[in-house]
């Protein structure tokens, strides 16, 4: 087996550069306090679960506040996006295939470029998945009160449907999904997993059924000028419809209850983002031919308005926004659970407290890990706005997907011989395209995001050195062997 190793240089910094060996990494997986994950999800599942983290508020909503940048060029900006999710992708669907545990990039970087590193990438996945979680939640809100107005005519006064600066108080329906989610992940992940594809099942399905009804309201007028504000519009819509291809990643999470995760997670990342991919060239093109893109300006819910218009009777946007409701209600369940189970591999290395690895006897969940998190999300959820939340999480998700790019190219140098299910193709070129996409949308975001995201890294560094440093297994198995020698 693979010793742990620290890089070069003094011994402090040997200490934050130790890497924890991949074969242990491996070894542990699945391992909780008090039992064990179960191995329950096929390709089928993970591909879905994949899917079900990514297709929801950025297609129901992003899209329209991305047209009026774009033009009908908007087809292309998804291509954009989507090309910058694939280098990482790429990254990822090969690391995964190689350690496939639960902890997705924090256990990547754990294994390539040290605990400090491993600790930093996990702190930006709080912000990928648990601040993530809580905008999702609160654009399902959103939707919520849509249906409700549409089919039974009330909706949720603002006091409870917005948060403080946001015309409210509270936000209840945020809440309440959040709250349905840990529901069902507390039951067991396999009933979580079925009711996931179910529901990603019924999303794309509406998803279709919106490019059916749009597609025959197709105005090929409507496609010119095609991309009437240049390749600056289209990068803008690029930038800004990238938090649709969010949670490909979602996945790696499911490493150790995955049944063979190093033929299958490799696949289930690739064939999400294809998935997704189609769907919003699809969704997007049959958006702009049957509208004119202008009027998208300002419009809230757009594919419901699309269909208003497209159809000139009220159902089929009625389905529409009932397929919202579903469909981000399965972002908030399948992102949810990944943020437990990589705080289960933290913990596992001693990282946080052991609270969170502790398993359920009775429906091998880490239960307490789940409701921690849930009562952390539905904070956020109920009191702070929906821009605020997403950008937090895109600046948090391009920093971790920079560090995956990295950790693929320091394990090849390091352990080359490693057998890899998958391999990310013109390597380094991928992951070197990787990094440069990632950096160059993280600079494009603005001052206040950074000063969200330095104080987090600060409050994060803080926490590390007072506690994950003291208590990590790695430095202590370390510690224990010099002392016996
Ligand atoms: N990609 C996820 C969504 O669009 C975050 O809801």
């Amino acid at each position: 087996m693979q010793r742990a190793a620290g890089g070069g240089g003094p011994g402090w910094l040997r200490d934050l550069t130790r890497t924890k060996p991949v074969d242990q990494i491996v070894a542990e997986g699945g391992h909780g306090e008090g039992g064990e994950l179960k191995r329950s999800m096929g390709l089928l599942q993970l591909t879905m679960f994949s899917v079900g983290a990514t297709l929801g508020t950025g297609i129901f909503v992003v899209l329209g506040e991305a047209v009026p940048l774009s033009g009908p060029a908007i087809v292309v900006s998804f291509v954009l996006a989507g090309l910058t999710a694939l280098f990482s992708a790429l990254s990822y669907a090969e690391l995964a295939g190689t350690i496939p545990v639960s902890g997705s990039s924090y256990s990547y970087t754990y294994a390539t470029l040290g605990e400090l590193v491993a600790w930093v990438c996990g702190w930006c996945l709080l912000l990928e998945y648990a601040v993530s979680v809580s905008a999702v939640a609160v654009g399902w809100g959103q939707y919520l009160n849509e249906l409700a107005d549409k089919t039974i005519g009330v909706t949720i006064p603002a006091a409870l449907s917005s948060p403080p600066g946001g015309g409210g108080v509270v936000n209840v329906p945020a809440v309440a999904v959040v709250l349905l989610a840990t529901f069902l992940l507390l039951r067991g992940t396999s009933e979580s997993a079925t009711a996931n594809t179910v529901m990603v099942f019924l999303k794309v399905g509406v998803l279709v059924f919106f490019c059916v009804v749009a597609f025959i309201a197709f105005r090929a007028g409507n496609l010119t000028p095609f991309a009437p504000l240049g390749i600056a519009g289209i990068s803008a819509a690029g930038s800004k419809v990238f938090f649709s291809y969010i949670g490909f990643d979602a996945a790696s999470t499911a490493g150790e209850e995955a049944r063979n995760p190093r033929r299958d997670l490799p696949l289930a990342i690739l064939l999400s983002l294809g998935i997704v991919t189609l769907l919003y060239v699809a969704v997007g093109l049959a958006a702009v031919a049957a509208q004119p893109w202008r009027e998208f300006e300002g419009a809230e819910a757009s594919l419901a308005m699309v269909l208003d218009e497209a159809a000139g009777v009220p159902w089929p946007s009625a389905v529409l926004s009932l397929g919202a409701v579903i469909a981000i209600a399965s972002v908030v369940l399948t992102v949810l659970y990944g943020q437990t189970r990589i705080l289960f591999a933290m913990a596992r290395d001693g990282l946080i407290p052991r609270i969170f690895m502790r398993v359920s006897p009775r429906t091998a969940v880490p239960a307490a890990n789940t409701v921690i998190v849930a009562a952390f999300v539905s904070l956020l959820a109920a009191l702070v706005p929906l821009g605020r939340l997403a950008d937090a999480t895109s600046i948090g998700t391009l920093f971790a997907f920079a560090l995956v790019n990295v950790g693929v190219m320091v394990l090849r140098r390091t352990r080359p011989e490693m057998p890899r299910s998958f391999r990310a193709p013109l390597f380094p070129v991928t992951p070197l395209l990787g990094v440069g996409f990632c950096v160059y949308l993280m600079i494009r975001l603005d001052v206040a995001t950074w000063t969200v995201f330095v104080l987090w890294m600060l409050v994060g560094l803080a926490a590390y050195f007072a506690y994950g440093r003291r208590h990590s297994r790695l430095r202590r198995a370390e510690a224990a062997a010099g002392e016996r020698a």
